[in-house]
């Protein structure tokens, strides 16, 4: 069966580059056969996480459709900004609110659970937000998913894009169809088990 693979950008912002990545991630994934959804956390607006607003009124509606569009793809293409070394709060609140999800109706239901995880990054900085990686990694983990090794840092991202969308630096671009080949693999795995 074809893998569905969900890539998500974890900037709103104009311009964004990581925007710009998670549209070259989503070329070279379909480019490899996988089924792609890219979305925009700018259609899923959240409030910041709070455990009264949680128990109150509960998850918020559009962190349970997050939710349940992660639970219908069997991986996840996150393409993380480094903000002073880390994650992005409008990440890590998605990643949170989506985290406290148990149940759907009445039954039990962990939408991070399970899923496989590839991971990028796009900074104009020399070292293209690699250094917030090590720490989005390990929030992905500790939410229940599994994060492939492979990933992809773009630096000097200003003017790293052709007009097509696709990665100018060859070296860079092996570096996403390397992840991108990864993800689809260990996602083919999980739909044939
Ligand atoms: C609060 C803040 C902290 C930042 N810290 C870093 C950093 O540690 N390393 C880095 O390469 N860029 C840093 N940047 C610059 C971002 O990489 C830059 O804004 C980038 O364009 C964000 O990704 P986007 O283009 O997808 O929105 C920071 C930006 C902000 C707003």
């Amino acid at each position: 069966m074809t893998p569905r693979i969900l890539v998500l950008p974890g900037s709103n912002r104009n311009g964004s580059f990581n925007a710009a990545l998670a549209a070259a991630a989503s070329l070279e994934l379909a480019g490899q056969g996988a089924d792609v959804s890219r979305i925009s956390l700018a259609d899923y607006p959240l409030p910041l996480v709070d455990e009264n607003l949680r128990n109150e009124t509960g998850i918020p509606e559009n962190a349970v459709k997050l939710g349940r569009l992660i639970a219908a793809h069997s991986g996840v293409f996150l393409c993380c900004p480094e903000y002073n070394s880390s994650i992005p709060p409008l990440l890590k609140n998605m990643i949170d609110w989506v985290s406290l999800i148990t149940r759907d109706g009445d039954r039990p239901f962990k939408p991070w659970q399970g899923r496989y995880v590839a991971l990028g990054s796009a900074s104009n900085g020399k070292l293209g937000g690699i250094r917030g990686l090590y720490h989005v990694r390990s929030v992905m983990v500790n939410v229940g998913t599994q994060v492939i090794s492979e990933q992809c840092a773009v630096s000097g991202a200003a003017d790293a894009f052709e007009a097509d969308g696709r990665l100018k630096d060859e070296r860079t671009n092996a570096m996403l169809a390397n992840t991108c080949k990864s993800l689809i693999r260990h996602c083919a795995m999980m739909t044939a088990s």
